[in-house]
C-alpha cells in the first residue's frame, strides 16, 4: 500500500490515544471567547492563538499553559474544555482515550473540584452515550505545584473517588524537582486503584527518566524520549514493558525533540513499546493521524506504525472491549471498504 493509503486508512481507522491534556484540548475559537468574556487581550483572534505555537522549550510552552488556564474562571468552562476534546475524538475517529485532568490546576484558580469534575464527567458521559468511544481520567499533579499539592489530588479522590479515573500523572516543569520528592505520593497509588504515570525525558535528560522509574515505578512514561540515550535505561524500558507515549509535534513546538533528530524510530527499533498522541491538540494545531503521518515521514514502516496504533490500546489501562485492536495495517485498510 502506497503510503498516502496507508495514512487514509489511520485516519479512519479507530484509534487509541493515551496523553491528551483536557486545558490543552482547548479550540482556539474557545480560547478566543474565553479571553472576551474575561477581559483579556491575550487572544483577540483566532490568528493569535496560532501565532503562539512556539515555544522558548517547555517553560516558555507552560507559560502559555498558564495563560490559558488562567481564563478558566467556573467549573462550566471546563465543561466546555470537555466538549471541546470530545468533538476532536469524534472527528478523528479515537475511539479510546486516557485525558489528563488536572485538580491541582483546579485548586489553584480557586475552583470547586466536585463542581469541575461534575462538568467534566457530564460531557465525557455524554460521549460514551453517543457511542463514539470510551473515555478514562488520568488525575493529574503539577510538578512544580510540588508533592503536597499532589497529595491532595490523591485526598480529593479519597474523599469521593471519580469512577473514570483509572491512573495519576505528574506534568508541570520537569526541571523543577526531582521524581523521588514525589515517591510517597505514587505509594498511595495502588489502595487507590490508580496505575502510575509520570511525565519524564521531555525537557529532562534520561537521568530523569531512570530517576522516574527508580521513585515512580510508571506504567507508562509520557514523553519519555531523553531515555535513547542511554542504552541501559533503553533495555530496562523495554524489558519491563513500560510505554512512552510520545507526542512529536508537541516536543518540535517546545523545541525540546526537533523532528529531524527525534528518536522515536530508534526507541521502537530497541523494542520499546511506544504510543503516539498530540499532548495538547488545541495549543500545538495537530491531530493524532497528523501524528501518524510525522511518523511515517521519519521512516516508520507499515508494521512500525500498526506496532503504535496497537500499542495505543495495549498500553491502555482500560481498553475498549468493542474495538479490539486491529492486528495489521492490512486490517486498517479494511476499514476503508
Ligand atoms: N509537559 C508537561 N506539562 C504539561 C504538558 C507537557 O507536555 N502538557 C500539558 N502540561
Ligand atoms: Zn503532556
Amino acid at each position: 500500500m502506497a503510503a498516502e493509503d496507508l495514512l487514509r486508512a489511520v485516519r479512519l481507522r479507530p484509534k487509541a490515544e493515551l496523553h491528551l491534556h483536557l486545558e490543552g484540548a482547548v479550540r482556539p475559537a474557545t480560547l478566543v471567547r474565553l479571553a472576551r468574556r474575561a477581559g483579556s487581550p491575550l487572544f483577540p483572534d483566532v490568528a493569535s492563538v496560532r501565532a503562539r505555537r512556539r515555544f522558548e522549550g517547555l517553560a516558555g510552552f507552560l507559560s502559555l499553559y498558564r495563560d490559558v488556564c488562567r481564563l478558566l474562571r467556573e467549573p462550566a468552562d471546563f465543561g466546555l474544555l470537555a466538549r471541546d476534546l470530545t468533538a476532536r475524538l469524534r472527528s478523528e475517529r479515537i475511539v479510546y482515550a486516557e485525558v489528563y485532568v488536572s485538580p491541582a490546576i483546579v485548586e489553584r484558580l480557586g475552583l470547586e473540584w466536585g463542581a469541575v469534575r461534575d462538568a467534566v464527567e457530564s460531557a465525557f458521559a455524554a460521549h460514551e452515550r453517543g457511542g463514539a468511544g470510551r473515555i478514562r481520567v488520568l488525575l493529574d499533579a503539577v510538578r512544580h505545584f510540588g508533592p503536597d499539592a499532589a497529595h491532595r489530588v490523591l485526598d480529593l479522590h479519597a474523599r469521593h473517588p471519580w469512577p473514570r479515573a483509572v491512573g495519576f500523572g505528574l506534568g508541570g516543569d520537569e526541571l523543577s524537582l526531582p521524581a523521588r520528592d514525589f515517591a510517597s505520593v505514587y505509594r498511595r497509588l495502588a489502595q487507590l486503584g490508580l496505575a502510575p504515570v509520570v511525565h519524564a525525558g521531555e525537557a529532562g535528560g534520561p537521568g530523569s527518566v531512570a530517576e522516574a522509574l527508580r521513585w515512580l515505578k510508571p506504567r507508562r512514561i509520557a514523553h519519555g524520549v531523553a531515555a535513547a540515550a542511554d542504552r541501559g535505561l533503553v533495555r530496562t524500558l523495554a524489558r519491563a514493558g513500560v510505554a512512552l507515549d510520545v507526542c512529536l509535534t508537541s516536543n518540535e513546538a517546545t523545541g525540546t525533540w526537533p523532528l529531524a533528530t527525534h528518536p522515536v524510530l530508534d526507541l521502537l527499533r530497541s523494542g520499546v513499546t511506544v504510543t503516539l498522541a498530540t499532548d495538547d491538540p488545541g495549543l500545538f494545531g495537530t491531530t493524532l493521524s497528523g501524528e501518524y503521518r510525522k511518523l511515517s515521514r521519519l521512516g516508520a514502516t507499515r508494521g512500525e506504525l500498526a506496532a503504535v496504533l496497537r500499542a495505543g490500546f495495549r498500553a491502555g489501562f482500560a481498553p475498549s472491549r468493542h474495538h479490539p485492536p486491529a492486528t495489521s495495517a492490512s486490517a486498517a485498510a479494511r476499514t476503508r471498504s
